[in-house]
């Protein structure tokens, strides 16, 4: 039996759907006949009851027909906007949207304005969401502005556009996607069952208030399509239940908690509940393809004296010619002068005037403060402290310019500002003082799994230096 099922799975796929159905009707007759054998012979021991259950559903899995990998067009977007903030915030969506590649609608409160008239082609064509008054709750609802937001998934879901649509994916107006990586994460799950894929807050305050169980709704969340259609059938009667629930991304996740699905974590989604200097942050991101930025607006840009607009279309220069490596860190030693370098590649390098090792680096430096104010522990990893010890504080360079040869890419950090401290080094001849850029060699991406890379450094004059990235060696350790 087994062994004709699986001759079935190899067979064409025009001729394979009729055989699976004759085979279906086939393994039904089977599943029947083993009931009624197991009703009849009641004195059968639990053991070989289990086995036989197990032979049954091992035979159903097998008939499955086999699916394709998922990609881009497999995602719904389902971002929502408002029209007061469509200004400031529309540079964001324009950063990642891919005109004719990405799926999906933004929702807004109202029609905005005659200036964004007509709606331009290279955004997410818009939608006005529906009027809440409707509903029989409105008059009590705790957050209206957050009710109208999360019917958006229901209203785009009634717009019947979901052809092979495998992921619903939200995400807000100043939501900052990386829709090559959010593909990769996304394959790594079974879209053909129920799945809920985000991450919470950085800080945990705002997780301790709200649910550590949630998905930050501005980092964005997945949600397979199985669950989104188990989902809009109670979206109503969930809005209802919890009319006093003020966050929509927290009423989402009680609404699936009671569906019977939990959150799955994935570090690439980023809430971004900070302030500040973000830096220290994305120079030691975790090993994990980055997903989402949210909160662009709150935070100071992310390189040295650029704007808002300009350090977000500035990042995705290099996220456009290489997703999978955007600010993934590697680290390299150079034991002559006793440096570390340490690459976030296409965002930072960092040069310490000592030997570091990987588990002390992967901590973020606390350049920036929590969303809330409060006591330590704020953050949900642990951080190093900004120092002003010469064999502490590092170097910094950013993210200059991308190039592309033949067999790789070559990113370019420079100096934005001098450290101002002595060298680390008791004589003092081993300053990194002198070096003003930086280049990485990438080879290109083999995919798919990427892991940590490891590095060698070398110098051209006294203020270039050539870091190049490449396979860890076995056994080589990074520290
Ligand atoms: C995505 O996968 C579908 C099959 O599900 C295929 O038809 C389509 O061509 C693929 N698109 C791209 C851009 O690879
Ligand atoms: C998208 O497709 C439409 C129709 O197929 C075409 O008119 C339009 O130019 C395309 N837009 C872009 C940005 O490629
Ligand atoms: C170093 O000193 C210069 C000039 O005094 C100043 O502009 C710069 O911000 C300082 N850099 C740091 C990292 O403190
Ligand atoms: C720095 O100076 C000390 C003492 O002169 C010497 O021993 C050491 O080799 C020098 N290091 C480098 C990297 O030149």
């Amino acid at each position: 039996m087994l062994l004709s099922l699986y001759n079935v799975m190899s067979s064409p796929p025009s001729y394979h759907t009729k055989v699976l159905c004759k085979y279906r009707v086939i393994v039904g007759v089977a599943v029947i006949f083993f009931v009624l054998v197991f009703f009849n012979q009641t004195y059968l021991n639990s053991q070989s009851f289990d086995s036989n259950i197990f032979t049954i559903k091992y035979q159903q899995r097998l008939v499955e027909p086999k699916e394709t990998a998922t990609n881009l067009s497999h995602l719904m977007f389902v971002l929502v906007g408002g029209s007061s903030t469509w200004r400031d915030r529309k540079v964001y969506v324009e950063s990642w949207w891919r005109p004719n590649k990405t799926r999906g609608y933004i929702f807004f409160d109202v029609e905005p304005s005659e200036e964004f008239q007509p709606w331009s082609r290279a955004l997410p064509p818009l939608k006005v969401n529906e009027d809440l008054k409707k509903l029989k709750i409105y008059p009590r609802l705790r957050n209206r502005i957050h009710t109208r937001i999360y019917r958006s998934i229901l209203e785009n879901y009634m717009l019947k556009q979901d052809e092979d649509v495998r992921w619903y994916v939200t995400g807000d107006d100043d939501s900052v996607f990386f829709v090559d990586n959010m593909v990769d994460v996304l394959s790594k799950y079974d879209h053909r069952e129920k799945h809920y894929i985000g991450m919470f807050s950085e800080t945990i305050k705002s997780n301790f208030y709200f649910s550590f169980d949630m998905a930050f709704g501005g980092g964005g969340y997945a949600l397979s399509y199985p669950l989104v259609e188990a989902l809009v059938e109670e979206l109503d009667n969930c809005i209802e239940r919890y009319y006093y629930i003020w966050g929509v991304d927290h009423l989402q996740s009680m609404c699936l908690a009671d569906l019977g699905v939990d959150l799955s974590l994935d570090k690439g989604f980023h809430q971004l509940d900070l302030r500040g200097d973000l830096s220290g942050f994305l120079s030691s991101h975790p090993t994990a393809p980055l997903v989402s930025f949210h909160h662009f607006g709150s935070l100071e840009p992310i390189f040295p004296s650029m704007d808002h607009p300009g350090s977000v279309r500035h990042i995705m220069k290099a996220a456009n010619v290489d997703q999978t490596r955007i600010v993934q860190q590697s680290i390299c030693h150079v034991r002559a002068t006793s440096w570390t370098f340490s690459v976030s590649w296409g965002y930072s390098v960092h040069i310490y005037e000592k030997i570091f090792a990987r588990s002390y680096l992967k901590r973020p430096i606390e350049t920036f403060r929590p969303w809330l104010r409060g006591r330590p522990p704020l953050y949900m990893f642990n951080t190093r402290r900004v120092s002003r010890n010469p064999c502490e504080a590092p170097h910094w360079f950013f993210f200059d310019s991308i190039e592309q040869e033949n067999d790789g890419v070559v990113t370019s950090y420079t100096r934005k500002f001098p450290r101002n401290m002595t060298s680390c080094s008791f004589f003092g001849n081993t300053s990194a003082d002198p070096l003003a850029s930086i280049r990485v060699f990438s080879p290109k991406t083999p995919k798919p799994g990427r892991k940590v890379e490891c590095c060698d450094v070398g110098y051209e004059g006294a203020d270039v230096a050539n870091i190049r990235l490449r396979d860890c060696r076995r056994h080589e350790i990074i520290a």
